[in-house]
């Protein structure tokens, strides 16, 4: 963890939030080439899972809802980790994540009895700071789902069965220390609310198992490092009547990458009551009236970057660090280099086809230093095809085309670099 930590600052992935203030806990940013790597985790997502569907439609609600949302999500009830608080030093921990039995800040082994603390961070909407105007911010994206419910039906032609998806923050006040993005307090998630007959839950739920194992292994994650975890009633949300956690091999251990529930038809019920509003489904063969049920696959953005990269890194070759990011998820597709910064007519062919290549694909432009140092700086960020304009070049309108993976190069022509890298990328 501690290596990919440090090139992810490094390289400008990740860096702790508001560092020049001390950080502040379980909190990240994103730096450009970050940016860049979630961000084509969360088009190809949307693009795989809704422009590529018949059946999925977008959304993108508020963050702040109607605090009466979350009454009738069950949230405000519920959404709660048991915590201890020791006797001594006043700490609060979770219990049951602390083997040890001991106050992680000061040893004490005295504590309060566990209480419930809800996760949802509050705020005031407003100008009075009064318990009429709290807010909630969202813990989840998916009652943006429940409450659109009624609007996407009435707005679009949607029948089941049919989901409604989302990418979007969530805050969640987590108590527990975070390893680096697994465990964050603002993080981004992707989720599908699939509405479906009752009676066929189990044939979808089975269906989004093997989706969400299709996503993980087009990831270029390992299969071998992804384990189902059935989770225990006792354990799953107060929503869910079946669910199974995505675990994946992190660098820290086994933990939960995603999810996949059964929400039955608790959310679109609780809110018809809440709300008054009726959201059933009318079924256009049979007039019949009826709550649908729900499957729930849900990603989180930033364990699927942490997974990624982990994934990814690969300093077995003791002259190199190799990020082997497949080359849709890498940030830059490619990298052109004059061999000399000094020499203008290899600078002005190198930027010509950096020019090109920028209007497909993004590309990195790199004149310092020496090609290998060129090279080791683009495998380390995972570009999967570095681009050399040499004094061949100039007499023979080739180029050498280096691949990040086995290091072979070959030189191609230019006029036929892009249909040479359209193929590959
Ligand atoms: N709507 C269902 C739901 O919210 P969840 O398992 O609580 O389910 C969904 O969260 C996903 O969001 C998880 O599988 C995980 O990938 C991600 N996630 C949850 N809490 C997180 C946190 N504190 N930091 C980063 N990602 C988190």
């Amino acid at each position: 963890m501690e290596k990919i930590i440090s090139l992810a600052k490094r390289r400008g992935f990740i860096f702790p939030s508001s560092e020049i203030y001390g950080g502040l806990a379980n909190s990240y940013d994103y730096g450009p080439l970050g940016v860049e790597l979630k961000n084509n985790i969360k088009n190809l997502w949307w693009e795989r899972f809704v422009h590529r569907r018949d059946d999925i439609v977008g959304l993108d609600s508020t963050l702040i809802m109607n605090p009466k949302v979350w009454e009738a999500s069950g949230h405000l009830k519920e959404f709660s980790d048991p915590l201890v608080e020791c006797k001594k030093c006043h700490t609060r921990f979770r219990e049951d994540e602390n083997d040890t039995l001991k106050c992680p800040n000061c040893g004490g082994e005295d504590f309060s009895e566990a209480k419930q603390f809800n996760l949802m961070f509050k705020s005031f909407m407003g100008p009075a700071e009064e318990s009429a105007n709290i807010v909630y911010f969202r813990p989840e994206t998916a009652q943006g789902m429940f409450v659109d419910f009624k609007n996407v039906l009435d707005s679009t032609r949607v029948s089941l069965p049919f989901g409604i998806a989302q990418i979007g923050r969530a805050f969640r006040n987590e108590i527990t220390p975070g390893n680096f993005i697994f465990r964050l307090r603002e993080f981004e998630m992707m989720e599908i609310e699939y509405f479906v007959q009752e009676k066929e839950w189990e044939r979808w739920f089975e269906e989004w198992r093997k989706e969400m194992l299709a996503w993980i292994k087009d990831l270029g994650i390992d299969l071998q490092k992804v384990h189902e975890h059935e989770i225990s009633e006792s354990d799953r949300a107060h929503y869910s009547k079946r669910t199974i956690d995505f675990e994946y091999d992190f660098p820290f251990g086994q933990k939960e990458l995603y999810g996949l529930a059964y929400r039955t038809d608790f959310d679109l019920k609780n809110h018809e009551k809440f709300s008054g509003e009726n959201l059933k489904y009318r079924d256009p063969e049979t007039n019949e009236e009826f709550w649908p049920h729900v499957i729930e696959p849900t990603w989180g953005v930033d364990r699927t970057v942490l997974a990624v990269l982990a994934e990814a890194y690969d300093d077995s070759d003791p002259e190199r660090i190799v990020l082997r990011l497949k080359p849709e998820l890498a940030p830059y597709k490619v990298a052109v280099f004059p061999l000399l910064a000094n020499k203008p007519e290899l600078v002005d062919l190198a930027r010509q086809i950096y020019n090109e290549s920028r209007s497909r694909y993004m590309t990195a432009w790199d004149d310092r230093g020496n090609i290998g140092k060129r090279y080791y700086a683009q495998d380390e960020i995972g570009t999967p095809y570095c681009v050399t304009v040499d004094f061949q070049s100039l007499e023979d309108q080739t180029v050498t085309v280096r691949d990040r993976d086995s290091m072979n190069q070959e030189r191609v022509k230019i006029e036929e670099l892009a249909d040479y890298l359209k193929g590959k990328l």
